[in-house]
């Protein structure tokens, strides 16, 4: 079939739309010479960009674009990638376009869009992409009647449900449902994935499904690329596997799967294979390093045991990357690996074997570039100068290796880019030849006990290190004198005294500075405003936080607590439309509440703790707070006053937010990308509250916690409280509320830490409290409270003191029992608490407008929080490397 492509720039589409329909045809009739697209279809294309705010479609550009069939007009293929935003409608002027073969709509923004079951009506289609989108819902069963389908790319949406009803699709050869919320299992009986015989790529990864892999894989015997990692999938893998001989490329990671490892020695195309983070057992098959085309191995993280045995083949191995690191391997490598002279790449961390390894053992790998040799013993001698180990080496990875002394066979290696010595014993002094290394990019050398430089205060300033990593060391004296070019420095947990030296200034490609727990003194220069990140949290800095934050600053994360700073908080803060962690918590800084803070779109810590702040606590115009995404917020021990109004909270949607990826410095190992990815935290965060420790350095997940303490706040706790479904600790303690213990805390499930002690707060305990099944620390004594404190099992554990202080509480944990008093009885809900649970709802609706998302937001969050394990990432501490 002929096409041509339909040069029509999208400004001239907007033009035909703002005139009327005659005149419409009259203009189109003119185009439909030269494009030969039937007018009909040019109206329904345009109504259809109508729908979307699609101002930054320019259909002429290489990847997007509108063709037509020469003889019938017909739009036969659309391709629009990256510039429509909007709700696909299911009377979306798409569906008309009932000619389309090839719609590939990927990396849109169709907000809250289903994929409607009218979709079905385009069944000519033969290729589909509409990944990357947003679309949410399942994946509608007229999606079977597109038998004409080849390709069918859904990835990256936020889709749920089985695995689609796709048996009628028997042409389809490509497949990818990976990175959406697919679950259930993958029984042959019920799903048609092993009735598409021709496929020949399937992506399931990045989803729930849950299911042992049915012999039945080895019908899919035409594919060539199999990935399903990131699931849930466990059992062995069948033995059917071994029936996939097209098979080039195997991801299998991150999945429960147990047994030996896969029958795949026979699959003679493969050049890739990943089974890492699973619970593999036994001995790795020899015969693997010598597949025929296998350039890839990746074994990280599972069971295998036995001695590293590489046959003493004479034939070369292909092999460029071989991972085995995070395994039982209790032998010793005594051979040279000889036969594996392509190896670029070898992980071989955590091998778990008592003898220390030789690096000399890798003299004849000429070609490798990136060793990663953490958590070994390596034998001392071999990493003196003499040592003879490949030249070439561009990364080379020895964290906590046991090493006393600074690894001198470093100096010999002069291409290197990349070091890691973290988490070793390290004494003395880093030696000056390091910064002379030509290539050096990223050092990590935290975690030792490091207490200097060898050489002139400015011996780094030559250095070519763009990322350095120094924290917890015993440096001492000035902060050194920085490369100009340096992007990150973090030397948090040392000794370091004196100012902040303002040659800082000049590196002007800086973005992250961790300068936390040291003893620097003197102001905070003027010039960091333009960094990401700055931590100066626990030193003796003093004077006020520089005002000097430009429209447009970067700024995401700012810690300066726990110094001597004075002043009022800057208000060029407002311009940083990026921030998320503010934290200055113990300083003398006098000042009001910041509410000019409230529109920032991104800020989600807000801790001010123990300063001299004052002022009323309440928006001026006694409406909600605003600070849509905060989620942790601390003013404990300042001298805030005034009442809370009712909606105060209603605006808050942050606490359904996943944790981002902060402060990730994702590094490619030269152009070898390697498992592992260096993370340091930013915002290692102390948060104290009674029952619950909360230990630096947690990652923030999906949780909000807000702590007013020790101010004099008054009036009535607002019953909007009870919207914050993500509250796992609230203290309130040490104010001057009045009123009732707001009804609505009982919808707070999530809660672990409730502190309502020393107010005037009256009435009884609500009932609901008694069902908080996470409550581990509840406290409202010294108030005015009475009744019956709720029995739940979580109340009736606390300690007395809890409750004491009251003018008439009974019932456990207090000795006073209720029968026979004259207590109230067990309040129960009351025709005035329904009221206020109707005021709630109400509010809920009012909440519900401020960001629907929200609400609806939490189950998506916490399905996210609850599987997607790159966002659950634990940062284990400053400096340390995860996926290990
Ligand atoms: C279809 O029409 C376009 C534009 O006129 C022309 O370039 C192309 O060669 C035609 N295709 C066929 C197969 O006739
Ligand atoms: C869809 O378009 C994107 C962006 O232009 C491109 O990367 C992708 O390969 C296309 N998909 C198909 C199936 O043609
Ligand atoms: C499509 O339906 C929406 C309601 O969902 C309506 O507002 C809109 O006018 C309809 N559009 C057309 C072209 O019928
Ligand atoms: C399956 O495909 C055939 C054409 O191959 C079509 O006639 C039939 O309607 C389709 N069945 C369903 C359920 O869509
Ligand atoms: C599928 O159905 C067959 C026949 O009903 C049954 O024997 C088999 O156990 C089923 N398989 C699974 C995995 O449920
Ligand atoms: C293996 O593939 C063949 C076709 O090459 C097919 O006939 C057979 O059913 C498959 N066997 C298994 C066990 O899947
Ligand atoms: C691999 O191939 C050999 C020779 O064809 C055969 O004997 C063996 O059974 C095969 N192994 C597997 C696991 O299929
Ligand atoms: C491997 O070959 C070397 C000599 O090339 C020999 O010394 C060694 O014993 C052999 N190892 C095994 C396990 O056969
Ligand atoms: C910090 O420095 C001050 C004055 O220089 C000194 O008194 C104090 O002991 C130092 N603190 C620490 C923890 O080193
Ligand atoms: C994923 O599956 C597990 C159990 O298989 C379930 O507990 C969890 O809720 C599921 N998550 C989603 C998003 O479906």
């Amino acid at each position: 079939m002929s096409e041509s492509r339909l040069h029509l720039h999208f400004l001239s589409l907007i033009l035909l739309c703002c005139v009327s329909p005659s005149s419409f045809f009259d203009l189109n009739i003119d185009y439909s010479s030269y494009v030969a697209c039937h007018p009909h279809q040019t109206k329904a294309l345009t109504e259809f960009m109508n729908e979307f705010d699609s101002s930054y479609c320019n259909l002429n550009d290489p990847f997007n674009g509108v063709w037509c069939d020469n003889s019938t007009g017909a739009v036969t293929m659309l391709r629009l990638q990256s510039c429509l935003s909007g709700t696909l409608k299911p009377n979306s002027s798409l569906f008309r376009l009932h000619h389309l073969r090839h719609l590939n709509l990927t990396q849109n923004n169709f907000i809250s869009s289903s994929l409607h079951s009218e979709f079905g009506n385009l069944n000519r289609l033969e290729v589909l992409s509409l990944s990357n989108n947003g679309f949410v819902g399942q994946v509608p069963s007229s999606f079977n009647s597109l038998s004409l389908l080849s390709v069918l790319k859904l990835s990256k949406n936020e889709l749920t449900g089985s695995f689609p009803l796709l048996w009628n699709l028997t042409k389809l050869s490509f497949l990818s449902l990976s990175y959406n919320y697919f679950s259930g299992t993958l029984n042959p009986n019920s799903t048609s994935l092993f009735d598409l015989h021709h496929l020949r790529s399937l992506s399931l990864g990045y989803n729930n499904f849950s299911s042992s892999i049915p012999s039945e894989i080895g019908n899919l015997n035409k594919l060539e690329y199999l990935y399903i990692s990131s699931n849930d999938f466990f059992g062995q893998v069948p033995p059917t596997i071994s029936n996939l001989t097209s098979l080039t490329e195997l991801y299998l990671e991150h999945n429960q799967l147990t047994g030996s490892f896969p029958l795949v020695q026979n699959l003679t195309m493969l050049s890739t294979i990943d089974v890492s983070d699973n619970h593999f057992s036994g001995t790795i098959p020899s015969s693997l390093t010598t597949m025929p085309f296998l350039l890839s191995l990746n074994l990280r993280e599972n069971d295998l045991i036995g001695s590293i045995g590489f046959p003493n083949s004479s034939t070369p191995s292909r092999l460029e990357k071989l991972y085995l690191g995070n395994n039982h391997f209790e032998g010793k490598i005594i051979e040279p690996i000889s036969n594996l002279i392509n190896l670029k790449l070898l992980d071989i961390s955590f091998l778990n074997t008592s003898y220390p390894i030789d690096l000399s053992l890798f003299s004849s790998q000429k070609s490798l570039l990136h060793l990663d040799l953490s958590d070994n013993s390596i034998s001392p001698a071999s990493l003196d100068t003499n040592s003879d180990i490949p030249t070439n080496l561009e990364n080379l990875l020895l964290g906590s290796c046991g090493i006393t002394e600074f690894p001198n066979i470093l100096k010999n290696l002069e291409k290197l880019e990349f070091i890691d010595i973290s988490g070793n014993i390290i004494k003395g002094k880093a030696p000056e030849w390091l910064w002379k290394l030509p290539r050096l990019n990223t050092l990590y050398i935290s975690n030792n006990s490091l207490n200097g430089f060898q050489g002139p205060v400015d011996v780094l300033v030559n250095s070519s290190v763009k990322n350095l990593f120094m924290d917890q060391n015993y440096f001492e004296g000035a902060v050194p004198i920085l490369p100009l070019s340096i992007n990150a420095f973090t030397a948090s947990f040392n000794r370091f005294r004196g100012r902040i030296p303002l040659s800082i200034c000049n590196c002007r490609s800086l973005t992250h500075l961790k300068l936390d727990y040291n003893n620097l003194t003197g102001p905070i220069p003027q010039c960091l405003s333009n960094l990401l990140v700055v931590n100066l949290r626990k030193n003796n800095l003093e004077g006020s936080i520089p005002d000097t934050f430009n429209i447009g600053a970067s700024l995401q994360t700012l810690d300066v607590g726990h110094n001597r700073l004075t002043g009022k908080l800057p208000r060029s803060l407002q311009n940083c439309s990026s921030l998320e962690f503010l934290v200055a918590d113990h300083n003398m800084i006098e000042d009001t509440f910041p509410f000019w803070l409230k529109d920032l779109p991104n800020l989600q810590v807000l801790i001010l703790s123990s300063n001299k702040l004052y002022g009323s606590i309440s928006p001026p115009d006694q409406g909600p707070l605003g600070f849509p995404e905060l989620r942790i917020f601390e003013i404990s021990d300042n001298k805030f006053t005034g009442s809370l109004p009712p909606t105060y909270f209603v605006d808050w949607k942050a606490p359904f937010l996943m944790m981002k990826k902060y402060g990730v410095l994702y590094m490619e190992y030269g152009k070898y990308t390697c498992g592992g990815m260096f993370y340091f935290s930013m915002e290692a965060i102390d948060l104290q509250y009674k029952g619950l420790s909360m230990e630096h350095g947690m990652v923030l997940n999906s949780y909000a916690t807000i702590d007013f303490s020790r101010n004099s706040i008054e009036g009535q706790i607002p019953e909007s409280i009870g919207l914050l479904k993500a509250l796992i600790a609230l203290n309130f303690s040490n104010n001057a509320f009045t009123g009732h213990i707001p009804l609505s805390l009982a919808n707070l499930s999530n809660l672990e830490s409730l502190d309502l002690s020393s107010n005037h707060l009256s009435g009884t305990i609500p009932y609901g409290l008694g069902s908080l099944s996470f409550l581990e620390y509840i406290n409202v004594s010294h108030n005015q409270l009475k009744g019956e404190i709720p029995q739940g099992t979580q109340i009736i554990g606390q300690p007395q003191s809890s409750f004491e202080g009251n003018a008439g509480l009974c019932g456990l944990p207090l000795q006073e029992t209720c029968f026979g008093t004259n207590a109230p009885p067990t309040p129960r809900p009351s025709e005035e608490e329904k009221e206020e649970e109707e005021e709630l709802l109400i509010w809920k609706g009012v909440a519900t407008g401020y960001g629907l998302g929200a609400l609806l937001g939490l189950a998506i969050a916490q399905v996210i929080a609850s599987y997607k394990p790159e966002w659950l990432v634990k940062i284990i501490g400053p400096n340390k490397h995860i996926n290990r």
